[in-house]
């Protein structure tokens, strides 16, 4: 396939803003202030930075350059730099990203939901849940639930898959037209929403829990394991994406500073946005469970509902909280969609409308798992549904697992086996502040050496504790106690499909004889 037919970037803001719209999702949204508020405030936002720096911005810089070098998708080009054993690691990267996706886009088929409810009861006092243990739950919290216990979410689900498809079906054309409109007023409604929760009473408190360090805290390798996953996340490091992005560069680009700028606008955007959630969560002394989920869902909601001016206010800003998640998350999914679907077709030359209609297809099954309604825990102490339990187990594995191991092995790979000095010439050329000597101390020895430390304690304190989500089983039904009990289950299922597909992709079919080096 020729340069001219992959396309290119129309401009470089175009550029900056489908990574950076990657970039800012969920994760910078509602994830980091829930990891925040998980680790005490505070201890969470000294390693948050520290990982930005020390690890963020370098890999980012790595991913950049190697796509703009080999001007290939993610597999294509670790093929190029290390053999099949990159290639595979590429492959499984996209393919515990897209496990990721499915999740990630059933979340944002409820967020669909959400907007949809905001016009009917949504906001209204109370709502019976008759499927869980209390009868009622102040809304949203029981819309939300009402909304999981039933099969609707199906059709929203759907919906999300399609507008992905829609939005990449010409490829990086209609994804800059798109980001163009979303990354803007994602902004905006942002500086909104932060406007409004440091106005209200009490606002600016929430900020002092955000900002005393704990330095205590910061010993406790957890937070360092979940400083570090949230970077890759929230970058999109680790997904195969900013290759594929980088990929459609023209040969004149400054990776060092679109890299520099895409982790400033996406940590930016991140920090701004915990000090609304913080401001909003003071204001009205509410305590957010660890959760990510009931953040979103109805602690955040749940401060909306409380705000002065009565019902339109709370409906017209209920709207817009809800809108802002959607172009966030349909920004960044599609970024996978588009890394997923030029790998297919840089390697096996299948159309662009095929590749999509498959994926989006297996998609939509794939999220609908997610939706599953039947109540698992009434009580819901844990995860209320089959759906909301297969996600959180799946998230523990391909988000704190999965990402940090794709780190690892990507900077292995090209430090030593590629050689990241080759690398760093190439991006020096066109780059106005040029890498040296400690890049290669970074990507060689430093990086790996943190993610290992992090991956390696994690999996003793699981050996130790007992697996993830053993501990549900005492609140879930009876029925429903072999899902908690054997976590094993999701964790090989996770391993063998992505492992299986990554090699089955690895080893079918070959790159050479395609075409000259670029
Ligand atoms: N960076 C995104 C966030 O912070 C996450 C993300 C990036 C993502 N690419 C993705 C999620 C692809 C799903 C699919 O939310």
């Amino acid at each position: 396939m020729s340069e001219k037919d992959r396309g290119q970037w129309g401009s470089k803001v175009g550029f900056i803003l489908a990574a950076s719209g990657s970039a800012i999702g969920l994760g910078n949204i509602v994830f980091f202030s829930a990891n925040a508020y998980k680790f005490g405030g505070g201890a969470f936002y000294l390693p948050y930075f520290i990982a930005l720096f020390v690890i963020g911005m370098p890999v980012m810089i790595l991913e950049f350059g190697l796509g703009h070098s080999t001007r290939r998708a993610f597999p294509e080009s670790l093929h190029e730099a290390a053999g099949k054993a990159g290639e595979f690691v590429g492959w499984w990267a996209l393919m515990n990203a897209s496990f990721i996706t499915l999740y990630y886009i059933t979340i944002l088929g409820w967020v669909v939901g959400m907007f949809v409810g905001s016009f009917g009861h949504l906001w209204a006092e109370a709502v019976a849940t008759p499927k869980f243990a209390m009868d009622s739950l102040p809304n949203p919290h029981g819309y939300f639930f009402s909304m999981l216990s039933s099969w609707k979410p199906v059709v929203y689900v759907a919906l999300v898959w399609f507008l992905n498809g829609i939005l990449v079906r010409r490829g990086v054309a209609t994804i800059e037209a798109a980001v163009k409109v979303f990354v803007p007023l994602m902004w905006i409604f942002m500086i909104v929403l932060i406007i409004r929760g440091l106005t209200l009473p009490h606002g600016t408190q929430g900020l002092w829990l955000l900002f005393t360090p704990n330095f205590e805290v910061m010993k406790d390798p957890a937070v360092w394991q979940g400083a570090f996953s949230q970077i890759f996340f929230t970058l999109s490091l680790g997904f195969g994406v900013m290759t594929a992005y980088a990929s459609y560069l023209p040969k004149n680009s400054d990776s060092t500073n679109n890299a520099i700028l895409t982790s400033l606008m996406n940590c930016g955007f991140e920090y701004i946005a915990g000090l609304a959630v913080f401001s909003i969560l003071f204001a009205f002394a509410m305590v957010p469970q660890a959760s990510t989920l009931a953040m979103m869902f109805f602690i955040v909601p749940k401060g909306i509902g409380q705000l002065p001016g009565g019902e339109p206010w709370v409906i017209a800003f209920g709207l817009m909280f809800f809108l802002l998640l959607l172009l966030a998350g349909l920004s960044s999914s599609v970024s996978l969609v588009e890394g997923l679907a030029s790998s297919l077709i840089d390697k096996f030359r299948v159309s662009r409308a095929k590749a999509l209609t498959v994926f989006c297809v297996f998609g939509f099954v794939g999220s609908a798992v997610f939706t599953l309604p039947q109540v698992v825990n009434p009580g819901l102490e844990n995860d209320g549904t089959m759906g909301l339990t297969l996600l959180d187990l799946t998230d523990h594995w391909a988000f704190s697992y999965g990402l940090l191991i794709v780190g690892l092995l990507e900077c292995l790979l090209l430090g030593w086996a590629f050689g990241v000095s080759r690398l760093w010439r190439h991006i020096n050329a066109t780059s106005r502040w040029h890498l040296g000597a400690w890049y290669d101390a970074l990507i060689k020895f430093v990086i790996p050496a943190l993610i290992l430390f992090v991956l390696v304690w994690a999996v003793r304190a699981e050996f130790r504790d007992g697996l993830y989500g053993l501990s549900y089983a005492d609140n879930f039904t009876s029925g429903f106690r072999w899902m908690a009990q054997s976590p094993l289950f999701i964790l090989g299922f996770w391993l063998l499909v992505t492992v299986g597909l990554a090699a089955g992709f690895t080893l079918k079919g070959s790159y050479t004889s395609k075409r000259g080096k670029a």
